[in-house]
């Protein structure tokens, strides 16, 4: 069933790979993750791939095509199956963006099931009354979860595109949360990480905790029985098993209970979105990705843009000269992000204007050649009059032209940490993506805008950005990863490492990655760094580089020369499998 990969192309691979790379090698490429095999992370394909963030996940999206399915049956049941494996990133209790191209489509389309900010929520919110932001509110508890949009989301688009059962393609996600799974380190981590909160609410500690009350750790059962009641549920019922019933009375119940805003209103109303994808073109490409109320895509098209005409594939990916136009590049992507993105459906975007080529050429002209740009003189594009108009990701492509890229959240590890009782839903801290107030900072230091305010009904500014990459309308690369702000900034570096700098899809993915967010001034760069000539030049160019983890996990699937070729990040846990 698995088809290997060539030994001759793993003997290369590995090499660049594992060897870390001295001045010896053209630039610096990560290790595998402890505990992860080569051939897990890289796999060759001539009929579909599949690459996700777990072993479980990824095996639930092969079947569904042995079973005769097609990819959307096959991302249905990686998204339920990853809500069980990875309950530290994403969860039945969240929501995500899936962008899909079926071949019967001239362009692809994007599917929006992002959580909603109950009826009842305001701006006012996470403030005191003196107006300062109450600490943790929008984090930990009751207060921090939106409306879950995954159900509704991904049932519809089964629904619509599906070919086999809801309920054979979530049997795998069942069968994983009634026999349940080994603790792996990543999640032992998270809980590690979350352990306070968690043990703060008896339906969480039920299933986190053992029975001595300790937090699970490496190697413990994590058995989620009351969760594979709600998705036996949902597979019976479809939306309604979910949004109606038990399941919707135990979470107003529990929001009642302690607080919380959402009511069986909320519940009934939520609505997945059908949306056009952002748009741009990179020399002969085609990038199609998530619009608002995702930041994601219309950034990565941006520092695209702005980087186009300087041909960067001549430097290389981790000459100074890139590094220090790529980081400018994202540098204004982060200043245009804090005072214009939000959600379309509420406030104006200029969503035309930012992706313009005459806006990047603006940009790309105020770029100095030898010098850093200080945060102090970037500052938002202005625009008259414009138009309104812990997340894991999996990629999906197969020879009959499907393309799917899902990005899907609770957001931080654990979401807000209060598991909604006798269901097993882990609730989203997806408001925290909000701006509780203008300049203040979300989770992964993004500055908050006018535009983010949480208003009733408004979807939170995400950054996930899945990514579609065709040439003249074909298949080229599906693309995407978690990791808050750092998501678009580590999608459009494996775009460009790909398509610009001409590296084969595994070094394209494992080569070290920088980031720039305008708050903090600095170049965060992988902890393995660069080399260091490259380093000192740019520390002489004024960059202040920090040394610590970007913490993307790219899942990523190219098609070339008629082959497959799909890629796990060998950053961390992930399979890559397919035939
Ligand atoms: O939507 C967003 O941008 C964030 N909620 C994503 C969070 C995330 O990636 C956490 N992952 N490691």
């Amino acid at each position: 069933m698995m088809f290997k990969a060539p030994k001759l192309f793993i003997l290369l691979s590995s090499f660049w790979v594992l060897s870390c790379s001295g001045p010896q090698f053209k630039y610096r490429t990560v290790p595998m993750a402890p505990g992860e095999s080569f051939e897990d992370h890289v796999f060759e394909g001539q009929d579909y791939v599949v690459t996700a963030q777990g072993d479980y996940s990824t095996k639930a999206g092969v079947k569904m095509y042995e079973l005769g399915g097609n990819a959307i049956d096959a991302a249905a049941a990686v998204s339920f199956c990853i809500s069980v494996e990875r309950p530290q990133s994403t969860g039945i209790g969240g929501g995500g963006f899936l962008v899909f191209k079926s071949p019967e489509m001239e362009k692809p389309v994007t599917f929006d099931f992002r959580e909603k900010a109950p009826l009842l929520a305001d701006s006012k919110m996470y403030l005191d009354k003196e107006g300062k932001e109450i600490k943790g509110k929008s984090l930990n508890g009751i207060f921090a979860g939106g409306v879950p949009g995954l159900v509704a989301g991904i049932v519809e688009i089964h629904k619509e595109y599906g070919s086999l059962p809801l309920a054979t393609v979530m049997q795998p996600a069942i069968d994983l949360a009634e026999k349940g799974f080994k603790v792996y380190p990543e999640l032992a981590f998270a809980l590690r990480v979350r352990e306070e909160t968690l043990r703060k609410f008896p339906a969480s500690v039920k299933i986190f905790f053992d029975k001595n009350k300790h937090i699970l750790k490496e190697g413990d059962l994590l058995v989620q029985s009351d969760l594979a009641k709600t998705l036996k549920s949902i597979a019976k019922k479809g939306r309604d098993g979910f949004y109606k019933g038990w399941v919707a009375d135990a979470i107003v119940a529990e929001e009642r209970r302690r607080g919380g805003l959402i009511r069986y209103n909320d519940l009934s109303r939520y609505n997945m979105i059908k949306r056009k994808p952002v748009e741009g073109k990179y020399k002969d490409y085609e990038i199609y990705s998530m619009g608002p109320p995702s930041s994601g895509g219309i950034h990565v098209i941006q520092i695209l843009n702005i980087l186009e005409p300087l041909n960067l594939g001549h430097y290389g990916i981790q000459d100074a000269k890139t590094i220090h136009y790529t980081a400018s590049a994202m540098q204004q992507a982060f200043a245009d992000r804090a005072r214009y993105l939000g959600d379309m459906d509420f406030v104006k975007v200029p969503l035309r204007e930012l992706t313009s080529k005459e806006y990047a050429k603006k940009i790309r002209e105020k770029i100095p050649h030898h010098r850093a740009l200080k945060k102090d003189e970037v500052l938002p594009g202005q625009f008259d009059g414009y138009e309104s108009t812990e997340t894991t990701h999996f990629s999906i492509m197969d020879k009959l032209g499907n393309m799917v890229s899902s990005t899907q959240t609770i957001n931080g590890f654990m979401g807000s940490g209060l598991v909604i009782p006798g269901t097993g839903i882990l609730l989203n801290n997806e408001m925290d993506d909000f701006a509780t107030k203008v300049g203040a900072k979300n989770l992964f230091g993004a500055v908050g805008g006018e535009n983010n305010l949480v208003e009733s009904e408004k979807r939170p500014l995400s950054s996930m950005s899945p990514t579609l990459v065709l040439k003249k309308g074909k298949p080229v690369m599906a693309v995407g990863t978690p990791s808050g702000t750092r998501i678009l900034t580590c999608v459009a570096q494996t775009i460009l490492n790909y398509i610009e700098h001409n590296e084969p899809l595994l070094n394209a993915v494992s080569a070290v990655r920088f980031h720039q967010q305008w708050y903090p001034d600095e170049l965060r760069v992988g902890t393995l760094g660069l080399k260091k000539e490259e380093e000192d030049e740019l520390r002489d160019m004024g960059y202040k580089i920090n040394h610590k983890n970007l913490g993307c996990r790219i899942q990523a699937i190219a098609m070339e020369k008629g082959q497959f070729i799909g890629v796990s990040d060998p950053r961390g846990l992930g399979l890559a499998a397919g035939k």
